[in-house]
C-alpha cells in the first residue's frame, strides 16, 4: 500500500502545500506551515460520497461501562484527575524543565507498579541509567517499573502493542520522532502526529497514558496547546525551579472537575504532597509592612497564602512593576484603582509584588491582598495589629469598589483557623478606602476619609 505523505498545511488560513515555504501561498502570512502526515489521496476520496453511512443510536441505548479508577497512590494527582486515573484516557502534563514531571509520573508508576499493575516508561529524554539514578531517590517500586529509552514513534508504538502495560508514562511528546514527517522532533507537526498515533492506540488497548509536555514560562511553546482538543486531561504544573513549592492543577478535565489543585514540595526523596500548605504559609508569613496575608482558593480548597509587596524609589523611566505569582496587567488594575480610588500613588517608584513559596494565583480575589500589600509597603506601616497577620480576599472594581467573589464562607472559615481575624473582605468593607481602613488602622491615610 502506499506510504503515508505529508504535506504542509498553513495554521492561519488552512491552505495546503506540497512543500515548505517560509510566506504561506494562500494567505501570506510567515512561518504558519506546520507539515503533516497525510494519508494517500485514493484512500481520502472525494466529494463526501465514498464514505459509509453510520447508524446513529439514542444516547439511552449506549453502553457506557464504569471502569474502576487506577490510583496512581498520590493523593493530590488522584484528587485533580477526579479520582484516579481512566483506563484509556490520555493525560497530558505540562510544565517547565526542571519542575518534575519525571519526578511526579515515576512515582506515579512505581506506586502502580507496586499496586500490581501493569506499568511502562518511554523517555525519549533520558537514558535508562538517569532514569534508575532518579528512581533510587523514589519511594516505593520506583525501580520496578519496566523503561524504554526510545526516541522512535514506531518502535514506541509496537512495544506498547507488544508488551500491553495498563499505565503508561512517554516522556515527552516533544521528544518522540515520527519517520513519516520530515520535520524536526518537537515541531508542531511531529507532536501533533505523535499524539494523535498514541491516543488511538491508548483508545484501543485501553491503556492510560501520562504524556509529558514541555511549556515554556508562557506556557506558549508550540506543542502542548496543541495538544490540548486531543486529550482528555491536561495538567498543568507550575512554580519556579528554584523554589520548594510547586502546584498541579487542572486545566481541562474529561473525568472531573478542572477547579482542582494540589501543593507539592520537591524533597531529597521526591515529591512530597504538601497536605496544610495553609500552615506553612502563615507560620512563615513575615508581619512586617508590605505583608498580608490572601485567603485564596485552590480550586474547591482555601489556601492561605502570604502576598509581600515592596514599593521604592525609582531610579529609572518607566519605573519597574514586577509581579510574581499573580499576573502583571492585574497589577497595573490594582495600581491604578490605588491611585485613583483610594489616595495611594506609587508614582514614579518600583512596585515589586511577590505571592511568598512560588505559589502562583490566579483568581480575581487575590486584587484586595496586592492593594492592601502594597497600600502598606508604600507607607511603611504593618497592616493589621502586628501581632498576626492579616487576612483579606476580594475583587477590585474599576470604580474603586470591593465585589464578591467566589467561596466566601471557605476563605473565612480557613483564616479563622488560624486565627486571623476579622478577614477583610467584600462582606465588611465595600469600597477600597473602607477595607484601607480597617487593614491600616495606625496611620489612616489624611485623603481616605
Ligand atoms: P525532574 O522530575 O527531572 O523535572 P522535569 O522532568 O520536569 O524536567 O526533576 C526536577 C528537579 O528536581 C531536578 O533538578 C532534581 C530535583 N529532584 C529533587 O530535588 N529531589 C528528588 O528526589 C528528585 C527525584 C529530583
Ligand atoms: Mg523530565
Amino acid at each position: 500500500m502506499a506510504r503515508a505523505t505529508s504535506v504542509f498545511i498553513c495554521s492561519a488560513c488552512g491552505t495546503e502545500a506540497a512543500k515548505w515555504h517560509g510566506q504561506c501561498p494562500g494567505c501570506g502570512a510567515w512561518n504558519t506551515l506546520a507539515e503533516e502526515a497525510r494519508a494517500p489521496a485514493a484512500r481520502r476520496g472525494g466529494g463526501g460520497g465514498a464514505g459509509r453511512a453510520v447508524k446513529p443510536v439514542p444516547l439511552s441505548a449506549v453502553q457506557a461501562p464504569r471502569h474502576a479508577r487506577l490510583a496512581t497512590g498520590i493523593g493530590e494527582l488522584d484528587r485533580i484527575l477526579g479520582g484516579g486515573l481512566v483506563p484509556g484516557s490520555l493525560v497530558l502534563i505540562g510544565g517547565s524543565p526542571g519542575i518534575g514531571k519525571s519526578t511526579l509520573t515515576s512515582m506515579a508508576l512505581g506506586n502502580l507498579q507496586g499496586a500490581g499493575r501493569r506499568t511502562l516508561y518511554v523517555s525519549g529524554e533520558e537514558s535508562a541509567a538517569q532514569i534508575r539514578l532518579r528512581a533510587e531517590r523514589l519511594p516505593g517500586a520506583a525501580l520496578d517499573v519496566p523503561v524504554v529509552a526510545e526516541t522512535d514513534l514506531d518502535a514506541v508504538l509496537a512495544t506498547l502493542d507488544a508488551e500491553r502495560p495498563e499505565v503508561c508514562v512517554i516522556d515527552s511528546v516533544q521528544t518522540l520522532h515520527a519517520a513519516d514527517l520530515t520535520s524536526a522532533a518537537g515541531s508542531v507537526g511531529q507532536v501533533r502526529e505523535v499524539a494523535d498515533r498514541i491516543t488511538r492506540l491508548a483508545k484501543a488497548r485501553g491503556i492510560a497514558v501520562l504524556l509529558v509536555g514541555h511549556v515554556t514560562k508562557e506556557g506558549a511553546l508550540a506543542g502542548p496547546r496543541v495538544l490540548e482538543h486531543l486529550v482528555d486531561c491536561v495538567l498543568q504544573f507550575e512554580g519556579e525551579r528554584e523554589r520548594t513549592y510547586r502546584t498541579l492543577r487542572a486545566l481541562k478535565n474529561r473525568f472531573g472537575s478542572t477547579n482542582e489543585a494540589g501543593v507539592f514540595e520537591m524533597a531529597g526523596g521526591g515529591l512530597v504532597e504538601v497536605a496544610d500548605a495553609s500552615a506553612r504559609f502563615v507560620g512563615e508569613a513575615t508581619r512586617a509592612p508590605g505583608s498580608v496575608v490572601l485567603a485564596a482558593m485552590e480550586g474547591s480548597r482555601p489556601l492561605l497564602v502570604e502576598v509581600q509587596a515592596l514599593v521604592n524609589p525609582s531610579e529609572i523611566i518607566p519605573p519597574r512593576r514586577i509581579a510574581n505569582g499573580i499576573d502583571r496587567n492585574r497589577l497595573a488594575l490594582v495600581l491604578a484603582v490605588l491611585g485613583r480610588h483610594a489616595g495611594v500613588g506609587v508614582g514614579s517608584a518600583d512596585v515589586f509584588v511577590n505571592v511568598a513559596g512560588g505559589v502562583r494565583v490566579d483568581e480575581p480575589g487575590a486584587d484586595l491582598a496586592v492593594a492592601l500589600a502594597v497600600a502598606s509597603a508604600q507607607r511603611g506601616v504593618v497592616a493589621g495589629d502586628g501581632e498576626r497577620p492579616i487576612a483579606c480576599f476580594g475583587e477590585l472594581g474599576l470604580s474603586g469598589e470591593l465585589r464578591s467573589v467566589a467561596h466566601p464562607d471557605r476563605r473565612e472559615a480557613e483564616a479563622r483557623k488560624f486565627g486571623l481575624t476579622p478577614v477583610i473582605s467584600p462582606d465588611g468593607a465595600k469600597t477600597l478606602r473602607a477595607a484601607l481602613r480597617a487593614a491600616l488602622p495606625s496611620q489612616p491615610s489624611a485623603r481616605a476619609a
